[in-house]
């Protein structure tokens, strides 16, 4: 089960070799991937979508203008996955992704996704040897889509050459050494981001003002370095991390139990900015104005951080974030043995930090502390995952 959890999306385009795509989707289901199956118009004249949708269990993907409901159907598949797997890829796919052109559904899931991409091609090999193919396959290389044949041999149309679909298990070993490549890979991270809010009443909360950047930043990070992530997140307005399966929440309540229903985890980063205090009681109803004070009678809410810092199914590295604005280093140790974390990142936030786009980060841990300078946020996500890989290894 090698590819336990992982979620591909696997678009089969126009040629005679599509029928393979039955079986590659097959062995992906055998290894444990979870497989949505999208079909081209050109796709759709070798296999039906019955035939890809009993074996993949689920439906299969296949129109830009559908259903009346799911106008955002291209951006919740090019989000929704850890990779997008073009088998067979026709010349014609390869073109408009080489293009940018977004005329259906194949192609608009291209140009909207971050996602890694694996192209398997197959088509006629005077096809393939054109120019205009050459020219496109190494537009596609050069912003980082890979490559599994085509394999040379006997064609339908009775020619020889490069233009072969490689045989199925061939594809599948290529999409394992993908997610097998990074440092990370067999680990499950859990993070938490962004803000929560707590309800006073059906209309109103309390929150903070937490854009969740730097959660996400790093829950894309730890999966580009091949972990499986699970991101708890409270309500952002940012574009979900790609190859991360974020799961929304609002309360600190429900964080604390997503987060518990995603362990066993290797990682726990707790980035998110929880609310201390909830109103007591939310109210059923609006609340007039008078009684407002009594409506904000407070509890106190779960410390995530903590709670999981000490749970029997604890992660082997728990990493907690504080922001201060004075003796910044010595509250953050103080921090890391009070609730139970391994490191605490702590920044200086008396500048210009909140909601910038970089950071000063103290790296607190048993054995001392690290300083790291100004770097950018996105840089900071990266470097602590690099970090994080050193010390799972
Ligand atoms: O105590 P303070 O809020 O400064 O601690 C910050 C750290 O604790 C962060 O990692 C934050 O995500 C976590 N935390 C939590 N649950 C809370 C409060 C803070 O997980 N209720």
């Amino acid at each position: 089960m090698n590819l336990a959890g992982r979620r591909i999306l696997l678009v089969v385009s126009g040629s005679i070799a599509a029928y393979k795509a039955l079986e590659l989707a097959r062995l992906l289901g055998k290894d444990g991937a979870d497989v949505t199956g999208l079909l081209t118009a050109g796709g759709e004249k070798f296999v039906t979508q019955h035939a890809l949708a009993a074996i993949t269990g689920r439906p299969v993907a296949r129109d830009l203008w559908g259903e009346a409901d799911s106008h955002s159907l291209h951006i919740e598949l090019a989000r929704a996955h850890d990779l997008v797997l073009v088998a067979p890829a026709s010349a014609d796919l390869m073109a408009k992704a080489a293009h940018g052109l977004a005329d259906d559904l194949a192609s608009t899931v291209l140009l909207a996704t971050t996602l890694p991409v694996l192209w398997a091609p197959a088509m006629n090999p005077t096809m393939w040897a054109h120019p205009a193919t050459m020219a496109n396959l190494a537009s596609l290389r050069s912003r980082g889509a890979i490559f599994v044949g085509p394999a040379e041999g006997a064609m339908a149309e009775a020619e020889s050459g490069a233009g072969r679909l490689v045989e199925p298990a061939e594809i599948v070993a290529a999409v394992t050494a993908h997610f097998a490549a990074g440092p990370l890979h067999g680990r499950h991270a859990l993070v938490t981001s962004g803000p929560t809010i707590e309800p006073i009443d059906p209309v109103r909360f309390i929150s903070n003002r937490s854009s969740g950047r730097q959660g996400f930043a790093i829950a894309a990070a730890l999966a580009a370095l091949g972990a499986r992530v699970t991101c708890v997140s409270g309500p952002v307005f940012l574009a979900e991390p790609p190859g991360v399966e974020v799961v929304r929440i609002e309360t600190a309540r429900q964080m604390l139990a997503a987060c518990e229903a995603a362990l066993p985890a290797d990682i726990g980063l707790f980035a998110a900015a929880v609310a201390d205090w909830r109103p007591a009681e939310a109210a059923a109803r609006k609340q007039k104005k008078a009684d407002m004070q009594a409506a904000l009678a407070l509890a106190e809410n779960p410390d995530i951080l903590a709670s999981i810092g000490r749970h029997r199914d604890r992660p082997r590295l728990v990493i907690g974030f504080a922001a201060e604005t004075h003796d910044v280093v010595r509250h953050a140790e103080e921090k890391r043995v009070r609730k139970g974390a391994d490191w605490i990142i702590a920044n200086d936030v008396s500048g210009d930090v909140m909601g910038g786009a970089e950071n000063l980060v103290h790296i607190v841990t048993e054995g001392g502390v690290e300083t790291w300078p100004r770097l950018a946020k996105d840089e900071v996500a990266r470097r602590l995952a690099r970090r994080i890989a050193v010390h799972i290894a």
